[in-house]
């Protein structure tokens, strides 16, 4: 596991866009997205990069980690739309190749496993964007999540419904459950690229990164996978116990090293 410490939240940002632009140069042709406030600095620079660099997301075929059951990708919060919102209309990435569980599905349980099975069909993941809640939970996988789990159906717990009580009108209106890949279906990809920021998350991160890997810290799964990337601005690695040589990891890189 790497992790790379920045000075701000747009540093970090422009650390996670250059993992997703080296996998993209690299050859990367399924990514996996997170939604929520943690990679839209990341995001924002990846749309400067196509306006203005000309970063190409052609070709590429995109999964998003999770949907509120009962929203339609029409609604503004839907991740489908979120994702749409934040990302896709401002790249090149083609929205019929933009994949998510559908909210609305009739069947909840059934569409857990068809989402899973497209994404087995269709993968690996060549790099997989992740943010972590405040309880350490991992796409909507919430503490005591199977650490092997597959896309299913899950309760959000009261704290995360208050966490995104900001993009609702209050927790209430926050739908109960999601489909959320598993833990076992998100570290099938082949890199795993975690972004944080903000003094509320450093209980996490430094859960995940440096505690015991337990279903209590459902985010602590990253450290079994062999190709993980943590950034995180200063206030979310004020609990790291090493980061000190996690800065010294990256000074002294060996040239060619990349993420
Ligand atoms: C979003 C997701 C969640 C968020 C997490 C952090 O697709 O899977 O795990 O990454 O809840 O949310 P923010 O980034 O809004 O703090």
């Amino acid at each position: 596991m790497e992790v790379v410490i920045t000075t701000t939240v747009e540093d970090a940002g422009r650390v996670v866009a250059d993992v997703i632009t080296q996998a993209l140069r690299g050859g990367a042709r399924v990514l996996g997205l997170a939604t929520g406030s943690s990679p839209l600095a990341a995001y924002r620079e990846l749309a400067r990069r196509h306006r203005e660099e000309g970063l190409s997301f052609a070709g590429v075929r995109a999964f998003l980690l999770d949907e509120y059951v009962g929203l339609p990708a029409s609604h503004p919060q839907s991740y489908a739309r979120v994702i749409r919102d934040e990302l896709v209309d401002a790249v090149d990435l083609d929205p019929g190749h933009v994949h998510g569980p559908a909210g609305d599905a009739a069947d909840p349980l059934a569409e857990a496993r068809r989402y899973d099975e497209a994404l087995r069909a269709a993968g690996p993941v060549d790099l997989q964007v992740l943010g972590i809640g405040v309880n350490g939970h991992l796409g909507f996988n919430e503490p005591g999540s199977s650490l092997t789990s597959r896309t299913r159906v899950k309760t959000l717990t009261a704290r995360t419904r208050q966490d995104n009580a900001r993009f609702f009108t209050g927790a209430d209106a926050v739908p109960r459950h999601v489909l959320t890949q598993g833990l076992g279906t998100i570290t099938e990809a082949r890199h795993l690229v975690l972004t944080a920021s903000g003094e509320h998350k450093a209980v996490a991160v430094a859960a995940a990164v440096e505690g015991p890997v337990t279903a209590s810290c459902p985010a602590s799964v990253l450290q079994l996978h062999p190709h993980v990337t943590v950034v995180v601005d200063e206030a979310a690695a004020a609990g790291l116990a090493q980061a000190e040589h996690y800065r010294d990891v990256l000074e002294h890189k060996i040239a060619g090293q990349g993420y």
